[in-house]
């Protein structure tokens, strides 16, 4: 009994000290993402799916819970969002090749359409990023492709190259335009 309770005593020393200590945070500028927002430029909703659920991890700014303050839960956390950033970091979209950036979208909409983004352990204690139905088909349909999504509602994608004017490309410099 008696060495019991010392185990417990030097348990509770090591948990106090050990509130000396953490991570550092997540704290970058909110505005880092806005790169990728005038890139691709969501619709309202989708914006506030990716605010809600998706940035605290990756992003460069955390919304941190309270229980962040508790050593070791906060380096739980912490782990979380390295490993996040690692996969996807919003706040670097502009340092991504083109490639990278579909890849990634592809991988966005997989994420959600499976419901394995956001992680289960961070829907538990963030009621409002368990995604709807309807907030997935939104976040599809803007940023995805438009084959998965037919495919994933059951239906049958139409494609349509039909168009009233003539569609040209060509390049933009200096105030002048050249077509190919
Ligand atoms: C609690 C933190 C957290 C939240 C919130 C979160 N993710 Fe993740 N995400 C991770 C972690 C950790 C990984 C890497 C490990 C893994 O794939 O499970 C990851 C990986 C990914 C990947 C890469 C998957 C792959 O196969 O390479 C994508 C894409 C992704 N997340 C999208 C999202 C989207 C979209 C949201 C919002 C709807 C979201 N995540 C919300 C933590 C999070």
């Amino acid at each position: 009994m008696k060495i019991l309770k010392k185990i417990l005593i030097l348990l509770l020393a090591v948990f106090v000290i050990a509130q000396f200590f953490g991570p550092d945070k997540n704290k970058g500028e909110v505005a880092s993402v806005n790169a990728f927002m005038e890139e691709t430029n969501p619709p309202d909703e989708v914006i506030m799916v990716l605010k809600q659920a998706c940035f605290d991890c990756h992003s460069d700014f955390t919304r941190y819970p309270w229980y962040n303050k508790i050593t070791p839960v906060n380096y739980w956390l912490d782990g979380h969002i390295d490993h996040a950033k690692g996969e996807l970091n919003f706040s670097k979209w502009s340092s991504y090749s083109i490639k990278r950036k579909d890849h990634k979208m592809e991988e966005v909409i997989e994420m959600v359409e499976k419901k394995e983004m956001p992680l289960p352990s961070y829907t538990w204690t963030h009621k409002d990023a368990i995604l709807t139905d309807v907030q997935i088909i939104a976040l599809s349909a803007t940023i995805g492709n438009p084959k998965e999504l037919s495919k994933w509602l059951g239906g049958e994608l139409v494609e349509d190259n039909w168009r009233p004017v003539k569609l040209k490309s060509g390049t933009y410099m200096d105030g002048k335009l050249d077509f190919v």
